[in-house]
């Protein structure tokens, strides 16, 4: 059964694939062509924590692909305490045709996986955030024209985003570099993962982030604190300070370096309201693909 829970997990020509295959949709979508691809099919949303982006993108582009989807809160339907993960999967998989999960801890979503006999999206877990990388990389691809070569500086912690990102980047030939506070880098499980499944370079990480966006074609940051942080908040709001992208960042940066974050932002903590509405933001853009790129992904799950 083919999952969608780590871009890691992809080979690159199905990265590759999906990134056609959300501008194909983007661009059928702008002309209003109709599409068919999820007709008769369901689609379950559980979600254990709130979600703006990636649930309506995900209702929203199953309903342009004509099917159905049903959101489930996780504390609803009791994920993992009111029942094994097993049985729970073994019996939605007889309901729907496909799950989509927003988890706290990845494991999780393995757990359901070795019972399902329906595809698996992560739509976000504490390890990573594939739906939110394919995005990112379109809209590096859209800004540039190809992505290739370029140069992402992701400005914070080592995340589930960032390690998204990074995989995505080192399968498409793109330099990714972490700017980050001592102590916040990308974890030992990360780095032996990515060295032995990743045909690239590790990211490079850096603890100066105003000499680390000098050759960045892209700035990328997220919140300090994720959800889940929240005891952390203080001590990370001090130790990122120095981190926030703002005016004087941005003057370190090449005149046609974008900036894009994953939202949602905390303005006046990691990035400034000049900046998020400047120019050079194209977060929205970024947001906007993350509903193409899901489309992609549900048809290639579901093929
Ligand atoms: N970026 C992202 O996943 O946004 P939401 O938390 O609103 O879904």
């Amino acid at each position: 059964m083919k999952h969608f829970l780590n871009i890691i997990d992809l080979s690159n020509d199905e990265l590759l694939g999906l990134l056609s295959e959300a501008a194909r949709l983007k661009e059928a979508h702008s002309r209003r062509i109709p599409a068919h691809s999820l007709t008769g099919r369901v689609v379950a949303l559980i979600f254990e924590k709130p979600s703006l982006r990636t649930r309506v993108s995900f209702e929203s582009g199953i309903a342009q692909l004509t099917g159905t989807s049903l959101y489930l809160p996780g504390n609803e339907v009791g994920l993992g305490w009111r029942e094994t993960l097993a049985d729970f999967s073994r019996t939605i998989s007889q309901y729907v045709d496909m799950l989509v999960l927003r988890v706290y801890r990845h494991e999780t979503l393995d757990g359901l996986a070795q019972h399902s006999t329906i595809p698996i999206i992560n739509a976000l877990s504490d390890w990573s955030h594939p739906c939110q990388g394919l995005a990112d990389v379109l809209t590096v691809r859209e800004l540039f024209g190809t992505e290739t070569g370029r140069t992402v500086v992701f400005v914070g912690d080592g995340n589930n985003v960032a390690r998204s990102l990074a995989v995505a980047c080192g399968k498409l030939g793109m330099k990714f570099v972490l700017a980050c506070p001592m102590g916040y880098g990308f974890d030992d499980k990360f780095k032996e993962q990515y060295r032995q499944r990743v045909d690239a370079n590790f990211p490079v990480e850096v603890n100066d982030p105003h000499a680390a966006v000098s050759h960045a074609d892209v700035i990328y940051t997220d919140v300090w604190t994720s959800m889940g942080q929240e005891a952390e908040r203080e001590e990370r709001l001090k130790r990122f300070a120095p981190f926030q992208v703002n005016a004087r960042l941005m003057a370190r940066a090449p005149s046609h370096c974008k900036v894009l974050h994953c939202l949602p932002a905390h303005r006046g903590e990691e990035i400034t309201d000049d900046v998020m509405d400047g120019p050079a933001c194209a977060a929205f853009q970024q947001a906007g693909n993350r509903l193409h790129t899901q489309k992609a992904v549900m048809e290639w799950l579901l093929k």
